[in-house]
């Protein structure tokens, strides 16, 4: 397969990262997870648009257009015949001795890219997954896409080890969102997510459902709720670029509305079948 590095296509064997990438030292650069359907990108402008976003908000200046890195991703899915999957991509602050503060003088920005194989969680889709509570200990920046991901990785591994597929974050008793995933609940046939602030990160699925609730005339309330509450949910579903509308049966083992995947849930989940490429 072929990857692209430094404004190259390379070969897996042929790659060569520099050891002083800030990428490895600090977690220094931002990313992105852009699903292909069929050999199609989806929604690839609006995950571009937020890479670019996320690099501002750390200071770190895009080597390349956000018209240029899309045709990076398409070059990708051709090169390595791709159908369905995703494509990755990330941008670190680049390679220079191990110093805290950005680089005097300034290196250029390394952007990493690579398409993986995947096909839809149909099953858990259908079945619905069990997920865990755990505390949010995240930074106060959940809004900028970054590499910086421990707090997301202690969680996820957390709810592993409990037997759940992802992470119900808490925050002073508010459900913030999943350790890679955006939460949503349903009562009395409103949605309800937490808004858009710097404790969540915007997801472009989260985007997605929200349109397609608008669409479907499904009222939304974009305001937290507690983990209390979240116990009290007719339906509880989770949106990612992976997961798409992911239904919630459990948490902490406590079953969530009838335990199946709801009627609000599944008609997301149709609606936002109609989407894809
Ligand atoms: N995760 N919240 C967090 C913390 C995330 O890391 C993600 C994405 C989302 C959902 O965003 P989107 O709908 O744009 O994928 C919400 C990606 C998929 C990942 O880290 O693999």
């Amino acid at each position: 397969a072929y990857y692209f590095i430094d404004g190259q296509f390379t070969k897996q064997d042929e790659i060569k990262i520099s050891i002083d990438d800030r990428g490895y030292y600090f977690g220094d650069g931002v990313y992105e997870v852009i699903k292909v359907y069929g050999g199609e990108l989806f929604t690839a402008e609006e995950h571009i648009s937020r890479l670019f976003t996320s690099a501002a908000k750390i200071n770190l200046a895009m080597p390349y257009s956000e018209e240029q890195l899309i045709g990076v991703a398409r070059e990708l899915i051709e090169r390595n015949n791709l159908l369905d999957g995703h494509v990755y991509m990330q941008v670190t602050r680049g390679a220079a001795a191990r110093q805290h503060h950005f680089p005097v003088p300034a290196v250029p920005a390394v952007v990493t890219a690579y398409t993986m194989e995947g096909s839809r969680p149909k099953e858990n889709m259908k079945n619905g997954v069990a997920v865990k509570s755990v505390e949010d200990i995240r930074w106060l920046r959940c809004d900028i896409k970054s590499l910086n991901l421990l707090g997301s990785v202690l969680a996820k591994e957390e709810a592993k080890a409990a037997g759940c597929e992802e992470a119900i974050l808490h925050r002073d008793g508010i459900v913030t969102e999943g350790s890679s995933t955006n939460m949503f609940g349903v009562k009395d046939g409103v949605v309800r997510t937490h808004p858009v602030s710097n404790l969540i990160l915007e997801g472009i699925t989260r985007q997605v459902v929200l349109q397609l609730c608008d669409e479907l005339n499904i009222p939304v309330e974009e305001k937290a709720f507690t983990l209390a509450e979240a116990f009290q949910m007719d339906e509880v579903f989770y949106t990612s670029t992976t997961a798409e509308v992911m239904p919630v049966i459990t948490i902490d083992g406590q079953t969530i509305g009838d335990g199946q995947r709801g009627e609000v849930t599944e008609k997301l989940q149709k609606a936002f079948a109609t989407k894809i490429p």
